[in-house]
């Protein structure tokens, strides 16, 4: 550790942490790294491919773009927690009965972004859920079967299927 280092205390998955990390250090590799939260994950690190969306006070920010420190007294939210506090129980179920992951790299991501999409109720068109998750890439499935699993929980949710 650094002369550098500093210390940060935050909520992670309803818990405290406090943790001396690197100024440097990213939020994804600190939660990776230093507390084993390895649903996240890190593909390009340029806050392009989503797949380390977690959730920060409550909104959705790419995990390679922030640094730990920028989340001193902060509440983050991983696809741990927000699993299993069964949030994503709907998204989950639906997305492996339509097939909408293969490889699986993109999906905690993926979902974090769609379940943010989702909590703002009724049902968004499957443009607007192409929209929401064009920030997440996916190289396996072709999104169809992810948009399809998005907007059955959508319908679901509102009681309309
Ligand atoms: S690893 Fe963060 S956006 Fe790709
Ligand atoms: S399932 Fe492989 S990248 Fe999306």
């Amino acid at each position: 550790m650094s002369e550098h280092a500093l210390d940060i205390s935050l909520t992670v998955n309803g818990e405290r942490v406090a943790e001396r990390v690197e100024p440097r250090q990213t939020l994804v590799d600190f939660l990776r790294e230093e507390l084993a939260l390895t649903g996240s994950h890190v593909g390009c690190e340029h806050g392009v491919c989503g797949a380390c969306t977690v959730r920060v006070n409550g909104e959705i920010v790419r995990g390679c773009l922030m640094l730990a420190v920028q989340c001193d007294g902060a509440t983050v939210e991983t696809i741990e927690g927000l699993s299993d506090s069964g949030e994503l129980a709907g998204l989950q179920a639906a997305f492996a009965e339509r097939n909408a992951l293969q490889c699986g790299y993109c999906t905690p991501g993926m979902i974090v972004a769609a379940q943010d999409l989702l909590k703002r109720g009724g049902v968004p068109s499957r443009d607007e859920i192409r929209a929401h998750l064009s920030g997440n890439y996916c190289r396996c499935t072709g999104y169809h079967a992810i948009v399809d699993a998005v907007e059955a929980v959508a319908k679901q949710r509102a009681g309309k299927q």
